[in-house]
């Protein structure tokens, strides 16, 4: 979290804005014309929070509520004016909720003696900065960041062409220091332009999150003023240019998440002898980390996570960097021991090594960090014992050794860290047994997991008060066989509770009261008897409850008031009976597992005015009767699993047509992302896939499956199925289904995995299912079907198998042959053809599934959790979006932002 929070950047940051605005009062009475063109420009907007990114005003007021006619507009909130010309040359609506169009005659440009020129964070419905903007000819300072502008940004040369009046463009400010404007994704234009004009004594330039695809230009080494050059997220490709050295007065330099594909770690960054900060996140460098860094001798925070320094070797330049304050390595490939060359850097405060291979033992060179506030050594393959000298660390505030080898005991000089907030210890081969109560000694613990670290827990001697702070509490397969005291008394504070895999088999009722829990993990226990009605009830706070695979026999009809429940799991139990009708008051649910129980019940249709539902799962139980005939109101549903029930009738063909989100194809791609509820956290679920079982532990968004395999059902496959366009998965198997395999099955184009086995299905396979190019499980074992077997795209890779008890069927690959029909040449495809499909399906079905795209995870943080403060916005300016590389980190994501968000808010 420290890396978010470093006291001096924010000072800085504030210190900056309090130069900016100094909200002086006039002696004067400001020019009536001014105060009449404010006006008019506050009543050309209407006020709407809601509409701005990363403003989240829920109240309170807005500067132009003081903007009264007839009063002097000098003293007006957000104005300022100058002392001796009483004239308006400051105007600050920085994140006030404006939503509305600038247009080219607005009174704004009238405001002509503007220097400062804050309008960023509102929501200027995709309005142009238009050329009037080259009207405030003594423009020093202007903001215009994350407000909703798009277009083109006109460079002169277009201006020329288009015969307006060159000198008339934001290009063309000459006193211009600070232009913000990063964070407009849908502005367009060349960097190039704001080198060409004559913006010579830029000090500030923050142009992220706008695309300007193509190179860095060589010419950007003619800012020789900057100070701060922010250009993340834009898109740049090639090199970086070696006159990028000469902007000697760069502080700041932030470049991160483009693709500097060319690769090597540009060396000309040594030359910035005043850089203080340097941001190179997901830059896509490679190799060596030049020696020509360690020059930088200003430098406090290096920001490297997710590149690609494949060698070996620790940079030794970094040891040179003696000033450095915070130092993020996480994710970029580094292997062997952790480097001595960092005992030089006695100045860390924040020290992230996390994601990377480094091995050995984790060196004792801790005396030296007396300032040390954070360390992240997590997922690594660390190996010996937490080392004593730990306790040297007298700062230290988070300790986070996950997912490594550690092994031995827990020190006990861990417990003198008593300023620790968070402790990760989780997934290692700790040999210990420990009272937790123990770690209560870190009263200031708001972060512990122990989850599979090996550790044995007891919790006999616990005591209702300790832990008092806790937020986050992880204790996976701890070995825990009794609930701690304190989570029987407290009421507030605990957001996080896992206490899966472990050997609880007692009374729940005593966790009613942690009315602020908003995921619930007692999944793998041996609680059993009655769901507690309390934890169905938890309004307000409770989002994610899972308690799979316990022995719970029974759920009270009054279950299912949580109005912010959006994962329910509770399968594999014992539960019996019909399903709580109250679970419709769930508004909020989008995942329903209630697999692998005793349930019988008709089908749930009344679950259909649930409007975010994506995730059912009804599979094993004793659901029966038929599915109604009509039009249900499912519309999101992504995955439905109705297998190994009694379910009888025909399948239900108006229902495949209201199942509108399994009839888009027309996602995004660019955009996968995965389900879950918007804060990091994933949702996973188990279902049958190409004749296994797997789990999904993270569920990309356009996975799509349907699967009513081993009921009753009998009747045709309805044609409707081929309206299902977005399926990747359908399983009709075991049934009595009768018929033709309907041709329309050959629209479903993004199938991989094809099951109508065991049926009664007769005719011939359609040749149309050649189509499906991504097919890669086939089965049609046990039906009567006949004829000759299609042959080309996939048809070419499955085997007999697919094709078993069918006696009427003949052709490649059985080797019964058809007799005098013409044996059909496969067509003539490019011998690679089944290999590249399998590969696509590899890079984009499953294993993106299973392995991850981009995360868009602290974004939804962020922004979610904003309060208005310059502060939040100062962070998201430097990391955008992009904070999180790879899907791989999920997990360790989530439990960081768990707390990040809880800091976030305290802020
Ligand atoms: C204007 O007046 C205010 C207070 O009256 C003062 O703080 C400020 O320094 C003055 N600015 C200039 C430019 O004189
Ligand atoms: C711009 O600043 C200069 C020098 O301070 C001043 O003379 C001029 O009047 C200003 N122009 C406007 C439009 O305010
Ligand atoms: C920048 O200026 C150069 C010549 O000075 C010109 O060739 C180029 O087209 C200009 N680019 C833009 C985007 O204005
Ligand atoms: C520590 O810094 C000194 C002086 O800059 C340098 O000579 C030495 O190699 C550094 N030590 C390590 C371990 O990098
Ligand atoms: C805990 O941190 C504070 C400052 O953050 C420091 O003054 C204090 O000495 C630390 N506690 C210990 C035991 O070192
Ligand atoms: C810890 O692991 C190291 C090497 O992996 C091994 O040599 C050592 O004996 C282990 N210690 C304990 C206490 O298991
Ligand atoms: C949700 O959590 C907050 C914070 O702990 C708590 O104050 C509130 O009472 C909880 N809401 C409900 C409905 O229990
Ligand atoms: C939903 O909740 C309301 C009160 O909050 C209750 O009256 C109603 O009966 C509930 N619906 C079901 C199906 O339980």
């Amino acid at each position: 979290m420290g890396f978010l929070l470093s006291n001096y950047q924010l000072t800085i940051c504030i210190l900056l804005y309090s130069l900016i605005f100094c909200f002086s009062s006039s002696a004067h009475l400001c020019h009536n014309h001014e105060s009449t063109a404010l006006l008019q420009f506050k009543q050309s907007f209407s006020f709407n929070c809601s509409v701005s990114v990363g403003c989240y005003r829920t109240s309170g007021s807005h500067n132009t509520d003081s903007w009264k006619e007839g009063t002097d507009c000098c003293a007006w909130d957000g104005v300022t004016c100058d002392n001796t010309t009483s004239h308006v040359i400051g105007l600050d609506l920085f994140c006030n909720c404006l939503y509305g169009t600038i247009h080219p005659n607005s009174s704004l440009f009238n405001l002509v003696h503007l220097q400062h020129l804050d309008l960023s964070l509102n929501n200027f419905n995709h309005s142009q900065i238009l050329p009037s903007f080259g009207r405030f000819t003594n423009l020093t300072h202007l903001h215009l960041n994350y407000s909703y502008l798009s277009g083109p940004i006109q460079s002169s040369s277009e201006e020329v062409w288009q015969g307006n009046n060159v000198s008339n463009s934001i290009f063309h400010l000459q006193k211009l220091q600070v232009l913000w404007l990063y964070g407009n994704r849908k502005l367009t234009g060349k960097l190039q332009s704001f080198i060409n004009g004559t913006l010579r004594h830029l000090r500030s330039l923050a142009l992220s999150e706008i695309d300007f695809t193509g190179e860095l230009p060589n010419s950007i080494g003619q800012l020789e003023y900057l100070e701060e050059l922010y250009l993340y997220d834009c898109n740049l490709f090639g090199t970086i240019p070696t006159s990028l050295g000469n902007l000697k007065k760069l502080r700041m330099l932030a470049l991160g998440g483009n693709n500097f594909n060319n690769g090597q770690f540009p060396s000309s960054i040594g030359h910035l002898k005043n850089l203080e900060e340097l941001y190179l996140q997901s830059c896509n460098f490679f190799g060596t980390i030049p020696t020509s860094l360690g020059n930088l001798k200003k430098l406090r925070i290096l920001y490297l996570p997710g590149n690609n320094l494949i060698n070996d070797q620790f940079p030794s330049s970094i040891g040179h960097l003696k000033n450095l304050e915070e130092l993020y390595l996480s994710d970029c490939n580094f292997s062997g021991t952790i480097p001595r060359s960092l005992t030089n850097l006695t100045r860390l405060i924040y020290l992230d090594l996390s994601y990377n291979n480094f091995e050995g033992p984790i060196p004792q060179l801790f005396s030296n960090f007396s300032q040390l506030q954070s360390i992240d050594f997590s997922n690594n393959q660390l190996t010996g014992p937490i080392p004593s000298s730990i306790t040297g660390l007298p700062n230290l505030q988070s300790l986070y050794l996950g997912s490594n080898s550690i092994n031995g005991t827990i020190p006990p000089s861990l417990f003198h860290l008593v300023n620790l907030t968070d402790l990760d210890l989780s997934s290692n081969n700790l040999s210990d047994t420990v009272e937790l109560d123990t770690f209560a000694k870190l009263e200031y613990l708001v972060f512990l997991d122990l989850s599979n670290s090996g550790l044995s827990l007891t919790t006999t001697n616990s005591t209702p008060f300790s832990f008092r702070k806790i937020w986050t509490l992880q204790l996976s397969s701890c070995n825990i066989s009794k609930i701690p005291e304190f989570l029987k008394t407290r009421k507030e504070f605990l957001e996080m509770l896992d206490l899966s895999n472990n050997c609880l088999n007692e009374e729940l009722n005593p966790l009613c009261n942690l009315h602020s829990l908003v995921y619930l993990d007692l999944s793998n226990n041996q609680l059993a008897g009655l769901i507690p009605t309390c934890l169905g009830n938890f309004n307000g706070n409770l989002t994610l409850l899972n308690l799979k695979r316990n022995n719970f026999h029974g759920i009270p009809q009054t279950f299912g008031y949580a109005s912010m429940l959006q994962e329910l799991d509770i399968s594999h139990n014992k539960l019996q009976g019909v399903l709580p009708r109250s679970l419709a008051n769930c508004t909020n649910l989008e995942v329903l597992n209630v697999g692998h129980n005793f349930i019988e019940d008709a089908f749930p249709f009344w679950l259909e005015n649930l409007p975010q539902l994506k995730i059912i799962v009804l599979r094993d139980n004793k659901f029966h009767g038929p599915i109604p005939r009509k039009r249900l109101a499912f519309t999101n549903l992504h995955i439905i699993d109705m297998s190994h029930n009694e379910f009888t009738g025909t399948l239900p063909s108006e229902h495949f047509e209201s199942m509108h989100s399994m009839m888009m194809d027309d996602e995004d791609k660019s955009s996968l992302n995965y389900m879950g509820d918007g804060n990091g956290y994933y949702y996973s679920v188990t279902i049958m896939n190409k004749g296994l079982e797997m789990e999904l532990v993270k569920i990309i968004t356009i996975f799509k499956a349907v699967d009513f395999s081993h009921n009753k059902f009998h009747g045709n496959i309805p044609i409707s199925i081929g309206r299902l366009k977005a399926l990747y998965v359908l399983n009709f198997s075991g049934n009595g289904l009768t018929g033709l395999i309907p041709m329309s099955l050959g629209d479903l184009t993004k199938l991989e995995s094809l099951d109508l086995s065991q049926n009664k299905l007769s005719g011939e396979i359609p040749q149309q299912l050649t189509k499906l190019t991504f097919l890669e499980v086939l089965n049609f074992s046990q039906n009567n079907l006949t004829g000759l077997i299609p042959r080309g795209g996939q048809f070419e890779t499955f085997s007999n198998t697919s094709y078993e008890g069918n006696l009427g069927l003949c052709g490649f690959p059985l080797s019964k042959n058809c007799g005098n029909v013409q044996i059909a040449e496969p067509p003539t495809l490019p011998s690679s053809f089944s290999r590249n499909f399998k590969f696509k399906f590899d890079g984009f079905g499953w294993e993106a599934v299973l392995m991850g795209y981009a995360c868009g995870a602290l974004l939804g943080l962020l922004i979610g959790s904003c309060i208005i403060q310059r502060k939040e916005e100062w962070l998201v300016r430097i990391f955008g979006v992009k904070r999180c590389q790879h899907g791989k980190r999920s997990k360790k994501v989530w439990k960081k932002l768990a707390h990040t968000k809880s800091i976030i808010n305290c802020l």
